[in-house]
């Protein structure tokens, strides 16, 4: 009987080995040695939402030397021109424009409508909604609340303009039976995130609305991907570049070779990693883990504001 249960022990220990080991290996070949994806499969234009900054801009970049031509979107004219020919100067990529301020619905319909009528003209094969804000800092909800402004720019910008833009492009590509989708979410969507509970929520929904539409579209030849970061350098974060925060350039690299081969995914494989270990610690403790996290970096944030 001992024997018995001892063999069945070796038995459930190894298939968990083995599972560990395939996420494992499955990560550090699209990561690091799978050839880069043929974009051009899916059409000759990427429209990026956000591409002025951080992420997005990247995304536009390294998009463009896939071969790409870009369409950004974003609220700021210089930020947007200065993006145009950076782009047009360092590739051979067209660039246009859509000025829009996310935050607000009318702008947001409006640009969306443009893309709409770009969708029928042009062959997008690409769309990254990746236009995002967060808190300044970790806060409790009423003193978020209080502020209409930011609460228009976390539900707008995070949720409501990426429906709609999608709603803009994926109806041509579903046509043409080919596309792909890029969803920005975060890390702090899969997670229970006190002090940054509106900024979490508004991922848990694009999250939940990315893996509804990838079933949805799933037979019309479209990817539907979740991306879902960690710390990433950057204006949003304001962290220094490091192993377990990437640069944007070094991040997207890593996320642009996981499109369609990992359908949800951080996109980068320190993030993964990350991202394994915090969800199987027990809910209890994780959420006071966070909670100590979030409530130090507010109280180290009003210090500084007293400072200035
Ligand atoms: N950085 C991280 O650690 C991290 C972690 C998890 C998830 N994410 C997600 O990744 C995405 C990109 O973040 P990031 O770190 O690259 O942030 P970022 O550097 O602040 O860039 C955000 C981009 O969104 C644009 N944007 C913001 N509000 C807008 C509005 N009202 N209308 C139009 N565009 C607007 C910004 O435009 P401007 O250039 O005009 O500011 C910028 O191009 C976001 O969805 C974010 O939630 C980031």
């Amino acid at each position: 009987m001992d024997d018995k249960i001892e063999k069945i022990g070796y038995l459930v220990l190894g298939f968990f080995a083995l599972k560990v080991a395939s996420w494992i290996l499955s990560r550090l070949w699209v990561f690091g040695l799978a050839k880069p994806v043929d974009f051009a499969k899916f059409g000759e234009w990427a429209v990026i939402t956000g591409g002025t900054d951080g992420i997005g801009a990247e995304y536009a970049r390294q998009l463009a030397t896939a071969g790409q031509n870009i369409i950004i979107v974003g609220r700021n004219q210089l930020k947007l021109e200065a993006m145009r020919k950076e782009i047009t100067e360092s590739s051979s990529a067209t660039v246009e424009l859509v000025r829009a301020d996310l935050s607000k619905q009318d702008e947001t319909a409006k640009a969306a409508e443009t893309l709409k009528q770009m969708a029928n003209e042009k062959q997008i094969g690409v769309l990254v909604n990746n236009a995002g804000v967060s808190y300044d800092f970790p806060e409790f909800f009423h003193k978020i609340q209080n502020s209409a402004e930011k609460l228009d720019q976390l539900v707008n910008v995070n949720c409501a303009s990426m429906v709609q833009i999608t709603a803009a492009v994926i109806g041509a590509m579903s046509e043409r039976k080919t596309g792909l989708v890029v969803n920005i979410g975060s890390g702090t969507g899969d997670l229970i995130c006190p002090l940054l509970s509106l900024y979490a929520s508004s991922k848990a929904f694009v999250h939940h609305f990315t893996k509804c539409l990838r079933y949805e579209y799933e037979s019309y030849g479209v990817h539907v991907q979740l991306i879902s970061p960690h710390l990433v350098s950057s204006k949003m974060s304001k962290v220094r570049a490091g192993l377990l925060q990437p640069a944007p350039k070094k991040f997207v690299k890593s996320a642009l070779a996981s499109a369609t081969r990992l359908q949800s995914t951080c996109g980068y494989f320190f993030h993964d990693l990350q991202h394994a270990l915090v969800s199987n610690i027990p809910a209890s403790l994780q959420n006071k883990l966070l909670f100590s996290m979030h409530e130090s970096i507010r109280q180290r944030a009003y210090r500084k504001m007293k400072q200035n």
